[in-house]
């Protein structure tokens, strides 16, 4: 399997801090009193812990962890649950905390089941949606940034469980130095019987940005 790392930044660092304060404070508005934010593992949990950052007053909180079958880049669509919440949701004002809505396969399994435990209300903030890609229509009411059909990581989004810790989104997944066409240099004094031995070289601009 081709292994891919990010190549270009799509949001700045700023640009979240800017977004997320400003969804915080559409949130915050919109439950005064309080607020049970249930954040999905382990790619909200950037988002979800500089969002409530910004919100002054009650807020409470727990975690559920998903699995959605991936090969890569790909998704099969099936879900399952790893994690559930620790608290009865009876009676509460719910908003889910997720990263991204993609197909939205995810987020209907994550709403059905929730709505099964009686929240007096339940809504979703996403920091990332990509409508180009829905297979099911999805409600989101909190969405802080539409992109396009790409793969994004960084900011808790990871590519097989890698770079979540990047402080801003990455797109634009290049193959590896490896694989790409890099300039053949021979090795020096490394002469074998089939001939000399070429070597791929990455130029120092193909290193790492961060
Ligand atoms: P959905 O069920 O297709 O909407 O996928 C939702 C889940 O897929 C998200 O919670 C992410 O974990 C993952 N996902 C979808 N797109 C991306 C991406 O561009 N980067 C990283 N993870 C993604």
């Amino acid at each position: 399997m081709v292994d891919r790392r990010p190549s270009s930044i799509l949001i700045s660092e700023a640009q979240l801090r800017t977004r997320v304060a400003e969804m915080a404070a559409q949130i915050r508005a919109e439950y005064p009193d309080n607020v049970h934010i249930i954040a999905v593992l382990k790619g909200a949990f950037m988002f979800m812990s500089d969002l409530v950052r910004h919100m002054d007053g009650s807020v409470s909180m727990d975690f559920m962890a998903l699995s959605s079958y991936a090969k890569g880049t790909t998704r099969s669509g099936e879900v399952r649950l790893l994690k559930a919440v620790d608290t009865t949701l009876d009676g509460k004002d719910v908003l889910i905390v997720e990263d991204i809505v993609d197909t939205g396969l995810t987020l209907t399994y994550l709403q059905e089941i929730l709505r099964a435990r009686n929240p007096r209300t339940l809504r979703t903030a996403c920091l990332l949606s990509k409508p180009s890609r829905r297979k099911v229509d999805v409600q989101v009411e909190f969405i802080g940034f539409t992109i396009e059909d790409q793969f994004v990581v960084g900011y808790g989004l990871d590519y097989r469980d890698r770079y979540r810790n990047l402080l801003r989104l990455w797109c634009r997944l290049a193959p590896p130095l490896q694989r790409t066409r890099a300039p053949r240099r021979a090795c020096t004094g490394c002469r074998t019987a089939q001939g000399t031995h070429f070597t791929n070289v990455p130029p120092r601009w193909w290193l790492p940005l961060w």
